[in-house]
């Protein structure tokens, strides 16, 4: 079995389930309010921002591996130990306000990622102590074991975010199923005033669900998909979210700005892929923006 099969039997197996709920409540309830849990997830940004914030330790600790091999360069190896355990700890509060808003299998793959990270983090601090000791043998034995066990927990983090999707923008790939016609959404008067209504996009082979919200004359269309995991937006509702109109989603509250589909509230970080729209006799037509064709 290839190391990525079993991930996946990792990421099916119920066994540590008793104790990766009771851990993501706790994580839910010290992550707040929701602005800080919005700024560890990147809804500010528009892009998850916990893969940005790990660049720092893992390029640290293997730039500090690195200068280890050469003894002039120790001493800089020993600053960019301590610069990547400080910079592990907002890239691990970012990666656990993601893995709270995730699936199953994904948090079960995430609590293996903590572990590692964690197990990671006691040997670079145990290296640092060693070394202000004047054991630098053994403060050097202690940081390659911390980076052999960050580099395996990384090929987890990555295999969260490629194989499970984690982090991914699931509206942009609903989108790519879509034909780049313009697509009659039917008559402006037969949508509901000012809460999101289900019509359909025409693909390639297969038909895709678009959320669409009628306010007087003004139509917003966007992929039915939700950025964060797929939750069905023509269920959520229009609510005014930091003083914009958005499209919330019924899963996990995530908030749509309905003018541009960019998240104002999270757990999304990703934005919601919107369609233009034009009027043709009374009707509504929609198509999606280059980018997305
Ligand atoms: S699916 Fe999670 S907020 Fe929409």
């Amino acid at each position: 079995m290839s190391l990525m099969g079993i991930l996946d039997r990792v990421a099916d197996s119920a066994t540590f389930d008793k104790t990766i709920e009771p851990a993501r409540r706790a994580v839910q309830a010290v992550l707040r309010p929701q602005a800080f849990k919005d700024l560890l997830h990147g809804t500010w940004l528009g892009h998850p921002v916990h893969p940005v914030l790990v660049q720092v330790p893992v390029g640290s600790w293997t730039s500090a591996g690195l200068l280890d091999a050469i003894p002039p360069l120790r001493p800089a190896a020993t600053v960019l130990i301590g610069t990547g355990v400080a910079a592990s700890i907002p890239a691990a509060l970012s990666g656990a306000a993601d893995w709270s808003e995730q699936g199953i299998g994904v948090q079960r793959l995430g609590a293996l990622h903590a572990v590692g990270n964690t197990l990671a983090l006691g040997l670079y601090v145990g290296s640092l102590v060693a070394r202000a000791r004047g054991r630098g043998g053994l403060g050097r034995v202690l940081s390659y074991a911390g980076l052999g066990v960050a580099t395996g927990s990384a090929a987890v983090g990555g295999h969260m975010s490629y194989a499970q999707s984690s982090g991914a923008s699931h509206s942009a790939t609903a989108a790519r199923a879509m034909s780049s016609d313009w697509i009659d959404l039917g008559p402006l008067d037969d949508l509901p005033e000012g809460r999101p209504a289900l019509r359909t996009g025409s693909g390639g082979s297969v038909d895709v669900p678009l959320a669409v919200v009628r306010r007087g004359a003004r139509v917003d269309a966007f992929i039915g998909a939700c950025s964060h995991l797929s939750g069905p937006l023509h269920e959520g509702a229009v609510e005014q979210v930091r003083g914009t109109d958005c499209l919330v989603c019924p899963w996990h509250g995530s908030a749509f700005d309905l003018e541009d589909g960019q998240p104002r509230r999270g757990p999304a970080a990703n934005p919601q892929d919107k369609l233009e729209i034009r009027m043709q006799a009374g009707r509504v037509m929609a198509r999606l923006p280059g980018r997305d064709r």
